[in-house]
């Protein structure tokens, strides 16, 4: 079987750290984030995966090139980002399979442990066009929803409401006769969310949907990026992918945890990065080189490239970008995003949100 996966989006929901890295590439538990979806479905059996690229499109081919994980790999690029229905139908030049073989299509910035073979043997058994994984969530008020008829089949695309119809949400993971993409208009921005689906509904193809609650992660937003890589370290989804035993840290090649520092809570802590004596960090993501000073409490947070911590500082929530530097002493939460090249030195404003 081949796939096709939507890696071009420009991952504004995840700056700075998508500023210099596409999101889909940012290492989670590690890895390139794509690591982990490309040996899942090498593990499934797929044999080859169209990239369709867009945002810093050279960097995929240079990070995988034509093989990775057993998977052939190709890469199309748009010239403007066609959306995600403009991108299948672009991408789709690349594929070789008939039309009536079914393609998959992933979105590159979820994490889920569902069985797209069973997702396959529906679309296959029901003489489908599209069988979208569905995935339950608690609240889905902040979700367009889909609900189904007794038979599986998708009957409508709701957008957002107060008192939603279902608990069922499109989860990224469709499998389309490779014939029904054509149906997507060529060279045009659309969105398969908005317009191709809810188009399929209204013409009566038929539209099944796989109905299942595995561990399933969109990773689009800060924190539900540290999430990701927390429960990829922690063993709550297992990946081929993941350089080291599940556990309550990582710590990669070259990395310096002291003795008498806590790390723990699912963190990873990258290649060159430091970690000083008293320094305590849990549930957050180190990327290379980063660095962690004595007496420094991280919780839930990114350190990306080179950035720094100073002394006693403390954060919580917190997104530094590539080489921002946070002075002794000061305390950032929340959500706060340090841009950058931002210095917060100890003589600067002392950060505190809760002062
Ligand atoms: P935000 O800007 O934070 O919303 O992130 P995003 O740009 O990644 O958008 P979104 O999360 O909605 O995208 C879902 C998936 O489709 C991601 O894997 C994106 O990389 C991909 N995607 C979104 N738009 C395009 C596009 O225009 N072209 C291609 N090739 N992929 C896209």
């Amino acid at each position: 079987m081949e796939a096709i996966l939507l890696v071009g989006g420009r991952g504004t929901r995840l700056r700075p750290l998508t500023i210099s890295t596409p999101k889909p590439l940012l290492p989670t538990a590690g890895v390139a984030f794509l690591a982990h979806q490309l040996a899942r479905a090498g593990a499934l059996g797929v044999e080859r995966i169209v990239f369709a690229t867009s945002y810093r499109a050279e960097m995929f081919e240079a990070a995988f090139g034509s093989r990775a994980y057993g998977v052939e790999l190709a890469y199309v690029s748009e010239r403007e980002p066609l959306g995600t229905g403009g991108a299948i139908r672009n991408a789709a030049t690349a594929l070789r399979s008939g039309g009536d073989d079914p393609v998959l299509i992933l979105n590159g910035d979820i994490l889920s442990g569902h069985d797209v073979a069973a997702q396959v043997r529906l679309h296959e058994d029901a003489g489908a066009e599209v069988t979208l994984h569905l995935t339950e969530v608690p609240d889905p008020s902040r979700f367009g929803v889909v609900p189904t008829d007794e038979q599986g089949r998708v009957t409508a695309f709701l957008e957002k409401a107060a008192r939603p119809v279902t608990n069922q949400i499109n989860a990224g993971c469709y499998v389309f006769r490779r014939a029904a993409i054509d149906t997507i208009p060529e060279g045009e921005v659309v969105s398969v969310e908005r317009e191709t689906f809810p188009g399929l509904i209204a013409s009566g193809a038929l539209v099944m949907g796989h109905v299942e609650s595995a561990y399933w992660l969109d990773v689009g937003t800060p924190e539900a990026f540290v999430q990701g890589s927390r429960d990829l370290v922690l063993g709550r989804l297992e990946s081929p992918a993941m350089p080291g035993p599940a556990g309550e840290r990582l710590v990669l090649e070259r990395a310096v945890v002291a003795p008498g520092a806590v790390v723990r809570g699912g963190t990873t802590v990258g290649r060159g990065a430091v970690v000083e004596a008293g320094a305590t960090v849990v549930g957050s993501v180190l990327l290379d080189d980063a660095f962690v000073a004595e007496g420094a409490t991280v919780r839930d947070s990114v350190l990306s490239r080179g950035a720094r911590v100073g002394p006693g500082a403390t954060l919580d929530g917190v997104i530094l970008g590539d080489g921002a530097i946070v002075g002794p002493g000061n305390e950032l939460r929340d959500g706060l995003r340090v841009w950058p090249g931002i210095d917060l030195p100890a003589t600067a404003i002392r950060f505190s949100t809760d002062a």
